[in-house]
């Protein structure tokens, strides 16, 4: 949940490497640092806090032919000066930049002290420093960094200088993502290609068990187990350095709520009308499994709306930070689905390596081009959201959810759903309800609790509601069944809740009226999203209209106002909406 990022070459300013690490600062922002070789020294400086602060901190350091630098979220080790990243060896001739967890850390810790190593933070990354240091007492650097790798356990991609090799960097990686920028004169890494897609669109992807050693004309890469050098495979990037600008908007979450229209023509000129879905399946499957986290994890629940109606097939939902140490019933017969914008995510990733280890076959939906989930699945459908920077998803769920509608398709042989093509105009007529939103949101931003009701499709929607306005506003918020009310969080009614309501599915809107009544009567303030033509006027007059539409497409527009309603509010709230607190985009820990 780090971002790592370096560059060899013929020089760069500090601020180069501070530049590019803003790009991967969604990674984790609770500390940040760099090191250089200055006149043959490594100079290294760190701050507590966003990675803006370095530029204070840089000071007198001079351009270098190697940087490396690192964007931290904090698991072992207060966010603090101390434990952000680089971390020296004893001797401060080597600095590393991490991005996972070392597992084995105290253990090899321990052993290093004993050797007389020093320690000065609370990290588990230090110990990687003082490892290959004390493995590059008797053997080359180059063979001591593979030592290194061999004694470490867990997630990582790691990048190393050395001040005696001035002109190198030493990388490799393990679960964690890392991949190289091979630029004619000059050579990168980062843990995402947002900071390299500007200076090159050629990339290698380091996979397991390979080191990398890039110097400014060019990278080695051997095979760490079998010591024999490898043709790594270079691939061409589609994005554009387009994706990490702001252009006219005031912040990415914004911007990216405001691509969606874009997102969804994307999405359906490739695999609608190309009919790309790609999805050759060997056998049919006498059900199917959703694992996913967070969002992704409510856009699967809306999937299993789509599968069992339109595929009719059996499917269940788990969670996958749960479905990782339970019983699970997949055999051979099972598709199973991960869904991850990042393709990172850590639980996501070991539920589908259990699900993949008893039999079943491995869908990944996945955002991210080349991560993990993606090059570990049988098959991979990509969401083609582009690169997804706030923290908070917004685009990217509305690509999973219309991909899985379409995968439904794809497995039913059939298209039910009428209209599909207008969605990108009718998103477009959703936005314009952002001056109504706005003036919803100075009321909710006054709230204490909100909660989102609905049943069916619209209960998930609610669920996805809550969790963005949890999360961008800090308001605490919940989502709950129009029918489930009454057994027990109708008590929490009185004249200051605020109940937010989604009827877009004409076969329960009446059972739901229903329940919305029953907050009224108890004086609680209803607001409503709705594509349906009831008469609310007894209710609210806050009502939220976005277009009639097939009822399988409404939980793609529903969200929306409900995402603009969560921005508004935050920002109202004068909160960060980009990157709020506590949180990292791309969760690489259980
Ligand atoms: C919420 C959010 C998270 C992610 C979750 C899974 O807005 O973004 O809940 O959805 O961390 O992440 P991915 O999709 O990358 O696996």
């Amino acid at each position: 949940m780090c971002g790592i990022f370096g560059y060899v070459g013929k020089s760069a300013e500090p601020d180069f490497i501070i530049k590019n690490l803003k790009k991967i600062d969604y990674r984790g922002y609770d500390s940040a640092g760099l090191s250089v070789i200055n006149y043959g020294q490594i100079k290294t400086v760190k701050s507590v806090g966003r990675v803006d602060k370095l530029t204070q901190k840089v000071g007198d350091l001079k351009p270098s032919l190697t940087g490396i630098g690192h964007t931290r979220w904090a698991t072992h080790g207060e966010p603090s000066d101390i434990n952000s990243h680089p971390h020296l060896s004893s001797n401060s001739k080597i600095a590393i930049v991490h991005n996972g967890i070392i597992e084995n850390y105290k253990k090899l810790k321990s052993d290093l002290i004993k050797k007389g190593y020093q320690f000065v933070s609370q990290t588990d990354s230090e110990v990687i420093a003082n490892l290959v240091a004390s493995y590059y007492k008797e053997n080359d650097f180059i063979e001591a960094v593979k030592k290194a790798v061999a004694d470490l356990e867990g997630s990582y991609a790691v990048a190393v200088i050395n001040q005696d090799q001035p002109e190198q960097i030493v990388a490799f990686a393990s679960q964690s993502p890392l991949i190289l920028g091979l630029a004619d004169d000059f050579k990168l890494l980062s843990s995402d290609v947002i900071s390299i897609v500007k200076y090159t669109d050629q990339v290698h992807y380091m996979n397991e068990n390979e080191l990398a050693v890039l110097t400014k004309d060019k990278v080695e890469i051997v095979d760490i187990k079998t010591n024999q050098t490898i043709d790594y495979k270079v691939d061409k990037l589609t994005q554009t350095a387009e994706a990490a600008e702001l252009g006219q908007f005031a912040d990415f979450t914004s911007k990216e709520i405001y691509s969606e229209p874009a997102v969804i023509k994307t999405i359906l000129d490739q695999y609608q009308e190309g009919d790309d879905l790609n999805l050759a399946f060997s056998k049919n499957f006498n059900k199917i499994v959703i694992s996913a986290c967070g969002t992704a994890y409510h856009a699967g629940l809306i999937g299993k709306h789509y599968l069992e109606n339109v595929a009719n097939i059996p499917v269940s939902v788990e969670l996958a930070s749960e479905f990782n140490y339970k019983k699970v019933f997949i055999d051979d017969q099972t598709l199973f689905i991960a869904i991850s914008q990042s393709g990172e995510t850590r639980d996501t990733l070991n539920a589908m390596l259990k699900a993949k280890q008893i039999g079943a076959e491995c869908l990944a939906l996945v955002n991210v081009i080349g991560s993990q989930i993606a090059r570990k699945a049988d098959y991979v459908v990509y969401t083609l959201a582009g690169t997804e920077v706030g923290v908070a998803s917004t685009k990217a769920y509305l690509s999973q959810t219309l991909s899985l509608l379409l995968i439904a398709q794809k497995l039913a042989g059939k298209s039910p759903v009428k209209d599909v093509s207008k969605l990108p105009d009718q998103i477009k007529q959703v936005l314009r309800t952002e001056d109504q939103v706005k003036k919803l949101a100075s009321q909710i931003a006054k709230q204490n609790v909100v909660f989102f009701t609905g049943r069916g499709v619209d209960l998930n929607t609610a669920d996805e509601a809550a969790l963005k306005l949890k999360e961008l506003s800090y308001i605490n918020t919940f989502a709950i069944g129009s029918g489930e009310l009454k057994h027990g969080t109708i008590a929490l009614i009185d004249q200051k809740t605020t109940a937010i309501a989604i009827l877009t599915q004409p076969n329960i809107v009446e059972k739901t009226l229903s329940n919305l009544k029953e907050i009224n009567a108890r004086d609680g303030k209803i607001i409503i999203v709705t594509n349906l033509d009831h008469d609310f006027s007894d209710l609210t007059s806050d009502v939220i209209k976005i277009p009639k539409v097939d009822p399988y497409l409404a939980p793609i527009l529903s969200i929306i106002p409900l995402q603009l309603l969560a921005y508004h509010t935050a920002k109202l709230l004068d909160r960060d909406v980009d990157k709020p607190r506590n949180l990292a985009k791309a969760v690489t820990v259980e």
